[in-house]
């Protein structure tokens, strides 16, 4: 039997080329040796969202269109929206229950989250149990292998503490332990060389068109020192050039050979990496075009998604609610 994967993502905005190469990409693979769900977590986007809700549903949307255009593909995995599957939040309550305090307290993003974000309020209750609505999402598809990035592995213990006082404290096997496998986050810059940000508004999207990457790619940062095109420049200050290693690292050396000797200049060296950008984005800037003119097709995914992933979630549940003694009347 193929192991089985789960993978979230939060609906917060498009996503960007670093999560496309760091992420949406290791899923498209992921699909063919795995049993994989994928899961658009909007009760996540809540827990730091909840005040302004108004274009949660396109984030939605988008993020569902980004993943299909990417080549994740409804056949192989369940697509679905967390929230339109309600076991989960039962099985957040039941998992909350023997979750010590100190366990989601020390979890290092939140109080780094709770200083950083300080202007909205999320010194909530529903934040605090962030990860115990991550672990609320592996478990109840019991999945085994958790594709993330390094901030994401504090969770994943979290989730691997509550298998086992949950197993122990039930006397049963319900939960495997997941393990998250580590995906190396190709570490792209934003345009003006800071972390690629939604709130720097620095992000190439994967739904930019060929003209707007065009647009991007020329107002990338290079070597402040390299003010003619004579100068010999450095590639390990230069922002196009971690988007070459990224996208074509077969070239890198060459790439950087030529800015060092100056026998390329910044505008020509851009205009083909933005070349190589749009050549490798364009089969998804084509499939989007079709997938954002029949946004039914694509809820009818999102809806079909719900109804595998919920009798999945159902099994799990009625299994819980079994060793710890509960029932329905
Ligand atoms: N916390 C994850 C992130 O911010 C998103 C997420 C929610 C997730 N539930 C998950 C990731 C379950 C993996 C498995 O990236």
């Amino acid at each position: 039997m193929k192991g089985r994967v789960f993978n979230g993502m939060r609906p917060t905005g498009h996503l960007h080329l670093g999560n496309y190469l760091g992420s949406v990409v290791n899923m498209v693979t992921l699909q063919e040796n795995y049993e994989c769900f994928f899961c658009i977590v909007d009760w996540h986007a809540l827990t730091t969202g909840y005040e302004d809700t108004a274009e949660l549903q396109d984030n939605i949307l988008n993020i569902a269109i980004d993943w299909l255009s990417a080549g994740i593909d409804p056949k192989k995995s369940v697509i679905f929206v967390q929230s339109s599957v309600k076991e989960g939040a039962e099985l957040h309550l039941l998992l909350s229950m023997p979750t010590p305090l100190s366990w989601v307290e020390r979890i290092p993003t939140y109080k780094e989250q709770l200083r950083q974000l300080e202007g909205r309020n999320i010194a909530t209750y529903g934040f605090l149990g962030y990860p115990v609505l991550m672990a609320a999402d592996i478990l109840a598809y019991k999945a085994g292998v958790i594709p993330v990035g390094e901030d994401q592995l504090p969770h994943i213990e979290i989730t691997r503490e509550i298998v086992r006082r949950f197993n122990f404290l039930f006397k049963s096997e319900v939960f495997p332990e997941p393990v998250a496998k580590l995906t190396r986050f190709a570490l792209l810059p934003g345009i003006d060389g800071r972390k690629m940000s939604k709130s720097y508004g620095n992000e190439i999207h994967m739904s930019d068109n060929p003209a707007t990457i065009r647009t991007k790619v020329a107002q990338m940062v290079t070597d402040p020192q390299r003010i003619r095109k004579t100068d010999p420049g450095r590639p390990e200050v230069c922002v196009p050039y971690q988007f070459y290693r990224a996208f074509v690292p077969e070239q890198q050396e060459h790439v950087a050979e030529e800015c060092r000797n100056a026998s390329i200049g910044c505008v020509a060296c851009k205009q083909r990496l933005a070349d190589i950008i749009i050549d490798r984005m364009a089969p998804l800037y084509e499939k989007r075009q079709k997938l954002a003119q029949r946004p039914d097709d694509v809820m009818d995914i999102l809806h079909d998604g719900a109804g595998r992933a919920r009798m999945v979630a159902k099994a799990t549940l009625a299994d819980v609610r079994r060793v710890m003694n509960l029932r329905d009347f």
